[in-house]
């Protein structure tokens, strides 16, 4: 399978796998191209305003009709959906996890997902959960849809091979991809054991922040997204297609694979993204803007400015602020953060905050640089430098972020967090310039 991409957000693709298999001039022909069936994917409801209407027509084998025989229940006990509230004894604190675990047993992508905290409510379309996954396997004849939510998948530790109806994607640590709620997937590993972290977002789907007057260009620029090409699967051996559900689970056999689009054309599709390419915008003078000026993608929620989800990342940059405290500053929050670490070290902490871990700080729990950063930072020569080897993400929603049993009673949980903070001198003696000895 060769990997190609089309450059673009939110662009109208078209894509066929076969010479003449998209139906030109019209979208549903007497008869389509191959005997192939014409299947319009609504990502949106048909009379969404034009900047957010999302379709897509899939030309395939079968109909999905024919994907989808009787369900029966099926089971993945630690992939929880809110509202999904109190199923732990957990004092309320900020808190920071060590990685999960690489599982020992064969665990594919789906059933190596955990869920760590919820927010919102599923049968509502608001809100979101926070997942890791770790896996060794790949899911060979099985196949997923969420028709909860779309998927925002953060590799940390290997890379996945994302084969969705529209078409497959390699997906590598730096980079992330989207898929679209519905949409039918499958996940190989590409180079073994795989970890990272994902977003399900249950409500309007991630788009590109407005940039006001930073203008047309920086942040995430559009044609750094990438959306595959049409590939399908002519196969005729037993499969099973799972689908989430308001929460729920449900599997169903087939005997054939449901990944036989051949062609497709429309604005609701995969895509990937490498955050490499993300053009931070930042304090050229002093001071430090807001967090929320490196967001990637934003999730409205339906009041202005107020995300349902913003997905932010920490890249490397350039500090170069004058007489300025560089890192994060101390922060109280109406909204909830959820950070993960890909790789390297956040600036606001010294040390605990390791790659594949990640921290919770939750409504308005007070959070900042630990106590040697903040040493440090007030210390430090304020020449420019750059912030290298380093990426950190977060997470934010507008909601309170429940967390599960499983990432409550979690081994890795850190014991000692708030200790980052107990050697936060009292600086205040009654002089101006402050006690720094
Ligand atoms: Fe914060």
């Amino acid at each position: 399978m060769t990997l190609q991409y089309m450059p673009g957000f939110g662009n109208d693709f078209e894509t066929e796998a076969l010479p003449g298999a998209l139906p030109q001039g019209q979208n549903s022909p007497q008869r389509a191209p191959y005997g192939l069936y014409a299947e319009q994917l609504s990502g949106s409801p048909f009379t969404a305003p034009r900047g957010t209407n999302e379709r897509s027509w899939l030309y395939r084998i079968r109909p999905s009709v024919k994907h989808s025989g009787r369900f029966a229940a099926h089971d993945l006990p630690e992939w929880k959906t809110a509202p999904n509230v109190g199923d732990h004894a957990l004092a309320l604190g900020q808190l920071r996890w060590d990685p999960v675990p690489m599982p020992e047993a064969p665990t594919d992508f789906l059933s190596g997902i955990r869920t760590i905290t919820t927010a919102g409510d599923v049968h509502t379309q608001v809100g979101m959960a926070t997942h890791v996954y770790a896996a060794n396997a790949d899911m060979s004849d099985d196949y997923f849809f969420n028709a909860d939510a779309e998927l925002l998948i953060v590799p940390q530790v290997g890379a996945l091979r994302v084969v969705t109806e529209l078409g497959a994607m390699e997906v590598a640590p730096k980079e992330i991809c989207v898929i679209p709620r519905g949409m039918v997937f499958q996940v190989a590993l590409s180079d073994g054991p795989a970890r990272g972290y994902i977003c399900e977002n249950y409500g309007a789907k991630f788009t590109l922040p407005d940039r006001g007057p930073i203008g047309a260009n920086c942040l995430a620029n559009p044609r750094d997204f990438k959306t595959p090409v049409a590939w399908y699967e002519d196969k005729e051996t037993p499969c099973r297609l799972i689908v989430k559900w308001c929460g729920t689970f449900h599997a169903t056999e087939l005997d054939h694979s449901p990944l036989d689009v051949v062609a497709w054309h429309g604005n609701y599709a995969p895509y990937k993204y490498d955050l490499t390419t993300f053009s931070p915008v930042g304090a050229i003078l002093f001071d430090h803007p807001d967090p929320s000026i490196f967001t990637v993608l934003t999730a409205p929620s339906g009041e202005a400015g107020t995300a349902n989800i913003d997905f932010v990342i920490f890249p490397e940059r350039w500090m170069v602020a004058e007489h300025s405290f560089r890192p994060p500053w101390y922060h109280r929050n109406i909204m909830s953060e959820f950070m993960g670490l890909i790789y390297g070290r956040y600036d606001a902490k010294e040390e605990g905050f390791v790659p594949g871990g990640m921290s919770l700080h939750n409504m308005m729990l007070p959070h900042g640089p630990d106590a040697a950063g903040f040493d440090k930072a007030s210390r430090a020569d304020l020449k420019p430098e750059k912030l290298t080897g380093t990426m950190a993400f977060m997470f934010e929603t507008r909601f309170p972020q429940h967390l599960t049993r499983f990432a409550a009673e979690l081994d890795t949980l850190q014991d000692n967090y708030l200790t980052c903070w107990t050697d936060l001198k009292k600086r205040f003696d009654g002089t101006i310039e402050g006690n720094w000895d």
